[in-house]
């Protein structure tokens, strides 16, 4: 082993529904090191099209992707979108491993709402509880066809797959701190908005929502009669600020997000009730924690602190890199989370 460890043999690719982004870091550990790192934005509905010619295509995306990082390794690790797998946390009385494989798959038929025949199944017991004779386990299910589609989008690029994991347990590993014992972690991004609990480092509740970035763009260009364009400049320069353009844009984007609000609540309250945590602060990812005033908006229609996630502070760099890498800070934390696995 070298003087800064061995570097990880694998990197971590996020296919997000705007962008793909590759992360590679060095050494294990608390605080690995950055080897390399890049992004590419994608035309959108190739992320999730079945389509030969667009598997192909984002495959070339991603091959040039990792040319011009340098990055030589054909390992990944890569995530399945919180949107296409079915996540659910069951409490049982405690059993050995051959009675659970058989509970789990009977919990999975009852609260998963796919033919257990077209899904794979995993899952992890999250805590066990000798007092109360009961354990907590994760179940996660993903339809085989998205799973082979995945699989067959890594052949176009050329690559091994190491892992293939969901990206709420990824981005937890790049996003929450020891210091955080029971938290939220809100990614809102393109096509969706994934929230995560995340108690004593394990992800313990999630849930996608089938709106974000893209949601409110389409509304501002309906309402305000803009193309796309310039409804995602309006967007971008306006957000969430009352004062400007008598508040249209704001007015808007209210109830798209009030939803948001209304589903952290009720995220929060069902944990509450089922597990006894209470989440007492939301920490802030995607793209869409950029929109203006957001974060005061969040702060004053939820009762909790807001923090806006920084990946890169998990992670060593050249300090010349800080500008570049802080600016949209956002934009890695899944890749990094995805690079930070421990093998
Ligand atoms: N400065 C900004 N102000 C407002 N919104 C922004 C800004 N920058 C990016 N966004 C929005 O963020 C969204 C993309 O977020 P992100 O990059 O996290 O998504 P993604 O990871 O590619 O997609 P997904 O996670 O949904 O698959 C877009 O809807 C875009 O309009
Ligand atoms: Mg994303």
């Amino acid at each position: 082993m070298g003087l800064f460890g061995s570097s990880k043999d694998f990197f971590g690719l996020d296919i997000g529904s705007t962008a793909v982004r590759i992360v590679q870091l060095q050494g294990g550990g608390a605080r690995p090191s950055l080897l390399a790192y890049g992004s590419a934005t994608i035309p959108f509905g190739m992320a999730e099209s079945d389509g030969k010619l667009d598997m192909q295509n984002l495959g070339e995306i991603i091959k040039k992707l990792l040319n011009e990082s340098r990055i030589a390794t054909k390992n990944v690790v890569t995530a399945l979108p919180g949107s296409a797998v079915f996540t659910a946390v069951v409490k049982l009385p405690l059993m050995n491993q051959g009675e659970l494989a058989k509970a789990i798959r009977y919990q999975a038929e009852q609260n998963i709402p796919l033919k257990i025949k077209d899904v794979k199944i995993d899952w992890q017991v999250l805590r066990t509880d000798q007092t109360k004779n009961q354990m907590v386990v994760m179940i996660v299910a993903a339809p085989t066809s998205k799973v082979e589609r995945m699989m067959s989008l890594l052949e176009y690029a050329g690559l091994e797959v190491e892992a293939l994991e969901t990206s709420s347990i990824a981005v937890s590993r790049s996003l929450v701190s020891p210091n955080d014992p029971l938290v939220m972690i809100v990614d809102i991004g393109g096509t969706s908005t994934e929230l995560t609990i995340i108690e004593n480092g394990i992800v313990s509740h999630c849930r996608s929502l089938p709106s974000a970035g893209y949601a409110l763009t389409r509304a501002i260009s309906h309402n305000l009669g803009l193309d796309q364009n310039q409804a995602e400049q309006f967007k971008r320069k306006f957000g969430l600020a009352q004062d400007k353009l008598e508040g249209q844009v704001y007015k808007t984007m209210r109830p798209i997000l009030a939803n948001i609000v209304d589903e952290i609540q009720r995220s929060a309250k069902f944990y509450l009730e089922e597990f006894g945590g209470n989440v007492t602060k939301v920490i802030l990812t995607g793209g869409s924690s950029k929109i203006p005033e957001l974060v005061s908006f969040l702060s004053a229609n939820l009762n909790l602190e807001i923090e806006v996630g920084n990946p890169w502070a998990s992670v060593s760099y050249p300090a010349n890199y800080q500008d570049q890498l802080q600016k949209n800070a956002y934009e890695f934390a899944l890749a990094i989370g995805l690079a930070s696995r421990e093998n």
